[in-house]
Order: C-alpha cells, then structure tokens, then sequence
C-alpha cells in the first residue's frame, strides 16, 4: 500500500500524530504487512509499547544489520532514560541483571569467552544422540492418537528437557522447570507477579546447583561432563566468574534458548504445513536420505517466521544517526529481525518461502557480539524436530482452521499459543 492507502499500523500516524496500532491482536497475527509498511514509509520509528515504554523500531535490513554490531548501541539497560522499565519481570529483583544480553565489553568479551569454552560445537554435536532420543520419546507420546497439540506437546517440552540435560539439571528435577518456565512463557506479558515468582524459583535452584556442583568438582578431580561444570572449571581456570555471575549466565542459557527454540518448531512446523509444495519437497529429500534441504530450509524457516521478532533492548549511548533517523542517547532502539528479514532490498521474493534458498544470510540469529551462542544447538533441535515429525507422520496436516490460530502477542517472540495437528496414528 502507498501512503495514500492509509497507514496499517492505525490512523496515518508515523511521526508526531495519534500512536500507530502495532502490537494489536491482528498485528500478532500476521505482522508482516505493518513491517513493509513501516520500511518504506518510516523505517526508523518512534512508538509507544504496550508497556508505555516508547522505543525506535528499526526495520530495513541494512539498517538493523548496522545498529545490531554499533557499540554505541549498549544492551546494559541503566543506559536507558528510564531505567527498570525494560527487561524480564522479577529479573532485577532476583539479582541476575548481569547476564550476556544485558552488558558491554569488557565485561561482555569475558564471560561470553569464558562460556565459549564450555558451550562449544563438539559438546553440542556430542549431544545430537540425545536430541533425537528425547524428540523420538516425545513423538511417541501421542503417535497412536491420531492428533496433537504441537506446542505442548511437543515444542515446548524438547527444548526445556534439552537445556536441562545439557546444563546438568538432574532427571528428577526437570519437571519442576518446566513448569517455571512455562509459567515464563504463558505469562509472557501478563500477570508478573507469577513470572518474577517464577523467575526467583529458578534463580534459587540454580544458585544452590552451582553450589553442589563446585562442590563436586573440587572433591572428585575431574567431575561431571555437563555445560555447568564446564564452565565453573573455565572459570576456576582462566577467567574468574562469580557466583552471581555463573547464576545469571545458567538463566540466560535457559530463557534465551527455550522459547526461542519452541518457536522455532511451532513457526517452522505451521509453514510447512501451511506451504504443501514445500514441505513435500523437504519430504522427498529425507526420503531419498539427503540433508542439504533441511540445513538450507531451518535457515529458511528462521529467515521467513522466525521466533525472535525483535531483538533484545538496545540503548543510545550518545546522540547518533541510524538510517538517517536521528536518535538522541538515552533513546531505547529496537532491531525488528522479523521485518530486516523480509526486506526486498536484500532478499529476492522475501515473502515466498523457498527451503532451498541459498542466499541467504538472514538476521535471526542476531549479529555482532550478541550473535547467537546456542546457535548450533537450536539448529540441532529444529533439524532433529521437522526430520522426525515428517519421516514419523508423514502426513501430518493442520488439525484447526489457519484464521483460528492464536499467536502469542508477547514483544521480543514471534509463536503460536497452540498449533493442532492431524495425522493417520501409528506406533
Ligand atoms: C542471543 C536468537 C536459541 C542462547 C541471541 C540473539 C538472537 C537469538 C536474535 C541476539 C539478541 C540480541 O542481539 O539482542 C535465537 C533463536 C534461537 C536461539 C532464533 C532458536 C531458534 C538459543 C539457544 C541458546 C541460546 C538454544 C542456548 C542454549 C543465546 C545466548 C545469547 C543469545 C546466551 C546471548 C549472547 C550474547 O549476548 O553474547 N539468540 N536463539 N539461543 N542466544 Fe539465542
């Protein structure tokens, strides 16, 4: 639509007039239109959040990809005017402010360095055993049924289960996390008393596991092959890390890669059924044993419905220029993934989603020193998930009509609230 059409995002409103309704119920919906509009029109604009926070929304690719690697931009939140207004619910309180997501170098370099040397692609890949056991036993869960819910049943419990498993969360504790951080996800925007009651459980679970983990290691030389001993003994090795500080890096672990993950599987599985040709082109190729289609279509799924939406609060810390949009420091700045990912002046048909695509060097993940960390085991989890689904259920099909569909209408996600899914039952 040009600008005589009207604005989508509500009343006209870019620069100065009546605020733009984005983040409405139809916005969560399907925000792609609003995000075109606002790349051509107002690429770099101001809004009111629905949290009354008001923030720059960046949506050309070019500009994103720029302000994601300007360290001007600062992720430490007391950058803000109006520091406290941002971040997740409790997450102050409970004492785990200083995590990757929320500082600058120096102390950024550190501690991703440091957890660098214990989330590395060996013990990720070692790990691919297990991802598909899980997936497997999750599947098995509801085969014989003929139908399925494939959120709960099985987006959001793969990631929870494999982040515990791979932090070193013992078997007879897992449940109790995932009922934390489902509580995290359902109340996203919502009640935030539960939330931060949430948010100080698992800080209190971790803290005490760390404990008894160091405790572990120092007695028996050696320890546990889990992610938390491996970075208590890169700490004790190298860089110190804090008992606060190995808490908060452990919270971040768990919420940076759970909702993102069971969005990924919700959003990937929802394209695929919802473009036939493609998900029979994806089956085909696992059928002939291939695997170049599905590396090439997680990407694509990312890059076309990716789980975050926007990436997480940046701060002005001087006066500059993004797009030529002036932003005084101070200003909070939003990167809008999920609009830079569609934007035509970098990807060819940016709407169509094409699982072979090759160019494709999209912003899901982020970029600069932010860039994702659990990168290979996200891509792990989506790959092991949509090869399963589709080599088990072969035809597998939506079980609700698309219209009906919820999404979630937290900020930063991008995820259905349920996905009902139809298949012939099997053992
Ligand atoms: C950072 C996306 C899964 C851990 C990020 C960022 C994005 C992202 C966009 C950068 C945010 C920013 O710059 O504001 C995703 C997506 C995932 C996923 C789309 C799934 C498909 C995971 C997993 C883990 C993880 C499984 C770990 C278990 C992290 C951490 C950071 C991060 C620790 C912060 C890195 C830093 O600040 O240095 N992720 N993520 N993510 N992600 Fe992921």
């Amino acid at each position: 639509p040009g600008p005589a059409s009207g604005c989508p995002v509500g009343g006209g409103a870019v620069g100065g007039g009546p605020e733009p309704a984005l983040f409405s119920w139809e916005f969560a919906s399907d925000p792609y239109p609003a995000y075109a509009w606002l790349r051509e029109h107002a690429p770099v604009h101001r809004t009111r959040l629905p949290s009354g926070v008001e923030a720059w929304l960046v949506t050309r690719y070019p500009d994103a990809r720029q302000a994601l690697a300007d360290q001007r931009l600062s992720k430490n939140p007391a950058h803000h005017a109006e520091p406290g207004k941002t971040g997740i619910p409790g997450e102050r309180s409970a004492g785990l402010m200083t995590h990757l997501l929320n500082i600058d170098p120096p102390d950024h370099t550190r501690l991703r360095r440091l957890v660098a040397k214990a989330f590395t692609p060996r013990r990720v890949a070692a790990f691919a055993p297990r991802v598909r056991e899980l997936t497997d036993r999750l599947i098995d869960g509801f085969a014989e049924r003929g139908s399925a819910d494939l959120i709960h049943e099985f987006a959001f419990p793969l990631p929870i289960y494999a982040i515990c498993d791979m932090l070193g969360v013992p078997a007879e504790d897992q449940d109790d996390f995932r009922d934390w951080a489902g509580m995290m996800i359902r109340h996203g925007g919502g009640p935030r008393g539960g939330v931060a009651r949430s948010v100080k459980k698992i800080r209190g679970y971790l803290a005490e596991l760390i404990h008894r983990k160091r405790e572990e290691l120092r007695r028996d030389d050696g320890g546990g092959d889990d992610l938390i001993s491996g970075l208590i003994r890169a700490s004790d090795h190298g860089d110190h890390l804090t008992e606060a500080e190995a808490v908060a890096m452990c919270f971040v672990l768990l919420f940076a890669g759970f909702e993102t993950t069971v969005n990924l599987i919700g959003n990937g599985a929802h394209a695929l059924l919802r473009h036939p040709e493609q998900r029979a082109r994806l089956q085909s190729s696992l059928a002939a044993g291939e695997t170049g289609l599905l590396e090439t279509g997680i990407e694509e799924l990312l890059r076309y419905d990716g789980p975050v939406e926007l990436a997480t609060w940046r701060y002005a810390t001087a006066d500059l220029v993004i797009g030529g949009q002036p932003i005084p420091a101070g200003d909070p700045v939003l990167v809008v993934l999920a609009a830079a990912d569609r934007d035509p002046e970098r990807f060819a048909a940016p709407d169509v989603l094409d699982l072979g695509r090759q160019d494709n060097q999209h912003l899901g993940y982020g970029h600069g020193i932010h860039y994702c960390l659990g990168a290979p085991l996200a891509r792990l989890e989506g790959r092991t998930a949509l090869e399963r689904l589709l080599t088990r259920l072969p035809d597998l099909r939506l079980g609700a009509d698309p219209d009906e569909l919820r999404w979630r209408g937290g900020l930063i996600m991008r995820g259905l609230r349920t996905l009902p899914v139809e298949f012939t039952p099997s053992a």
